[in-house]
């Protein structure tokens, strides 16, 4: 039995869509510990990074290795989509779907549904359809689902880009709440002030390079790299 699916390690990884590379070669670890945030210019490869380590998108060359064989690694974790993707059902429905898949029963998935529920403050719209609400909603909805399960690691992608203050707040504290339990949250972000009211540490990615993967109070006091000394500043780079 594995007791943890960290560290992955990631080795020359490299992706490339019709022949122009868009990550790599990177090697990194991403280990237990801390709260990862992925930043860096819009189009810099963040989203695809963050699918190759969900297995989302292959590497053509490198290797991807977790802490036990890859079926297993897949189990014990989520991926919150930029643009959520829920269920065609009800937001209780969506809540109880993952639970069952992990083998509850259906009355103790029902009343973890609405523990989450109360904690995002959509008890009361169980029984409508997901797809009417609003995209801070949805978006919290599909956050609490990805980590009702206790997944040991979470991906998300920009979880809060177009939300305003109230559903970003609430967003945030979620994910500190999750990061308490001892899931393992790794996030893209663009939102500085974000980045740093979150972070342990800080993955810099630019033109598909990892330019500094440090401790986030490093990272924003003292940046290593020209680009991210740029970025830090509000430049734009090309
Ligand atoms: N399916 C695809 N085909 C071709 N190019 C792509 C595809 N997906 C992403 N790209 C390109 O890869 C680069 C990185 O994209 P992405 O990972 O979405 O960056 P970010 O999330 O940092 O904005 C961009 O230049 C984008 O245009
Ligand atoms: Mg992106």
């Amino acid at each position: 039995m594995v007791e943890t699916i960290l560290p992955l390690k990631v080795e020359n990884a490299h992706i490339s869509k019709r022949g122009k590379t868009i990550i790599g070669p990177v090697t990194f670890d991403i280990t237990k510990q801390g709260f990862t945030t992925i930043i860096g210019p819009n189009g810099s490869g963040k989203t695809t990074l963050l699918k190759m380590m969900h297995g989302l998108e292959r590497p053509k060359e490198g290797t991807l290795n977790w802490n036990c064989d890859l079926e297993l690694a897949r189990l014990h974790q989520a991926y919150v989509f930029q643009t959520p993707i829920l269920l065609r059902r009800s937001v209780i429905e969506n809540m109880i779907y993952p639970l069952r898949l992990k083998g509850m029963k259906h009355q103790q998935a029902f009343a973890k549904a609405k523990e989450w529920l109360e904690q995002i403050n959509l008890l009361e719209a169980s029984d409508l359809s997901a797809k009417i609400l609003s995209g801070g909603e949805k978006q919290k909805l599909a956050i609490a689902r990805a980590l009702a399960p206790n997944p040991e690691v979470v991906f998300l992608d920009e979880p809060t880009t177009n939300l305003d203050g109230t559903s970003t707040r609430e967003i945030e504290t979620l994910l500190k709440k999750a990061i308490q339990t001892k899931t393992k949250i790794i996030m893209t972000t663009h939102d500085m002030g974000q980045a740093k009211r979150l972070s342990d540490e800080v993955m810099f990615v630019y033109r598909g390079k990892i330019h500094e993967f440090s401790a986030a109070s490093s990272f924003f006091n003292k940046p290593d790299s020209v680009e991210a000394k740029a970025f830090l500043k509000g430049d734009i780079l090309e």
